[in-house]
Formats: structure tokens, sequence, C-alpha cells
């Protein structure tokens, strides 16, 4: 199986997540897209899809899917979406899109969030994939300064302006040991929007695509 395959597998069995009658939280990214297309085939059931992105809203709607406006809608079930990495502790890496701040925005609505990944996402200690953080531009330089203080070597994602507005960089080199400490101390940063450690707030159930099949974690 192809690494394609396998995202496909995992993004098949988050259907068991999907509710009749629900609205469903959607996230960004080539693993989600198979959840869409996947998705469409209840398009009737479902009460519409909150989206983390112009991309995403994009596929949505092209299936046919209803997208819902976050701010019309409560409280809902559950936020389905990839990850960059993924640790036993079910915290996560995300941002390798640049939606980060939207899909925490959304996850931090739904009462459950459903990791979907390939197996190459597993890691025991995440930090090999860059992490992204999402910064206004004219704070760019200073939280660049402020992240290497932190121990990591921020490298600016050129040519990518986010959905809202602002930029990216990518903190390279940071072996990322205590998750919710470091989440929160780059939040704390001023100029920072948001970053992809997704880690106060980790992912309720992963499901990951293998060789053996689809297994929930
Ligand atoms: C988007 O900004 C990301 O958080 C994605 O969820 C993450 O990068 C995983 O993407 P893939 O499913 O494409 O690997």
């Amino acid at each position: 199986m192809n690494q394609d395959q396998l995202k496909q597998q995992a993004a098949q069995a988050a259907l068991a997540y999907v509710n009749d009658g629900e609205v469903i939280g959607v996230g960004t990214g080539s693993t989600v897209n198979f959840f869409i297309d996947a998705l469409a085939a209840k398009k009737d059931r479902i009460a519409g899809a909150v989206s983390s992105s112009e991309a995403s809203t994009l596929r949505l709607e092209a299936l046919g899917i209803e997208v819902l406006d976050l701010n019309s809608v409560g409280e809902f079930s559950v936020y389905v979406d990839g990850a960059d990495e993924v640790n036993p502790a079910k915290h996560m890496i995300k941002g390798g899109g640049a939606a980060l701040t939207r899909e925490k925005i959304v996850a931090a609505v739904a009462k459950k969030f459903v990791c979907i990944v390939d197996a190459s996402k597993q890691v025991d200690v995440m930090g090999r994939f860059p992490l992204p953080v999402e910064v206004i531009p004219m704070a760019r330089s200073y939280v660049a300064r402020e992240l290497v203080k932190l121990g990591g070597d921020p490298v600016y994602r050129e040519g990518v302006v986010t959905d809202n507005g602002n930029v990216i960089l990518d903190v390279h080199n940071m072996k990322i040991t205590d998750a919710v400490a470091l989440e929160r101390d780059i939040n704390a940063i001023v100029g920072v929007v948001t970053n992809g450690l997704f880690a106060a707030r980790g992912a309720d159930h992963v499901i990951v695509g293998s060789k053996n099949g689809a297994i929930e974690l």
C-alpha cells in the first residue's frame, strides 16, 4: 500500500464517528481531502460542515456538502483532521498546510478531535517536522528572535500567506519533550497568532492507516 492508500484508509475509518443529523468539523490537508470525499456519501444525512480553510471549503462545496459559519452553530460533536506528527500522548504538530489557526479554532469548539494519519506521522518525540508558527507580518523578525531564545531555528516560509493574511515561521531543531509548556510559551510571544502544537487540546482519537489496516491508538 502506498502512502495515499494509507491516508484513505484512516479517512474512511473516521466515518464511524460521523453521526446522522450532526454538524461535522473538517480539517485541512491531503488526508482530510480523502475524508471529505468519503463524507460526500453521507452528505444528505449530516447537518453540514464547519471548515478550517478556504481549500477545504472549496472541496466540501464542490461535493455538495453545505459549509456553515462557525458562529452560527453551537458546540458540535466531532472534528476530523490530519497531523504532521502525532506522539503517544496524542499531542500533534499541525500546520504543514498553513491552516493551523483556523484548525485550532474549529477543534476547540468540537467535543472530540479525531486525528487521521498514515503510519509515517507517528513519532515518540515531536520536533523532526518543523513546528509552524503563524505570525502577524510586522512582528516576523521579533518573533523569530524570541523563538531562537526558546532553542529553535525559525525559517520564514516564503511566499505563503495564511487564510488570515499572516505569515508562517517554521521552527526547526526543536526536540519537544514538554509540548503543553512549549505551546503555551510560544503563544505568549507578542505577535504570534498561534502555533502548530496541539497539546493543551490534543486528539481524543487517533486513527492510523497502516499495512495491517486502520488502527485506532
Ligand atoms: C494543515 O495546516 C495541516 O495541519 C494538516 O492537517 C497537516 O499538515 C497534515 O496534512 P496532510 O494530511 O496533507 O499530511
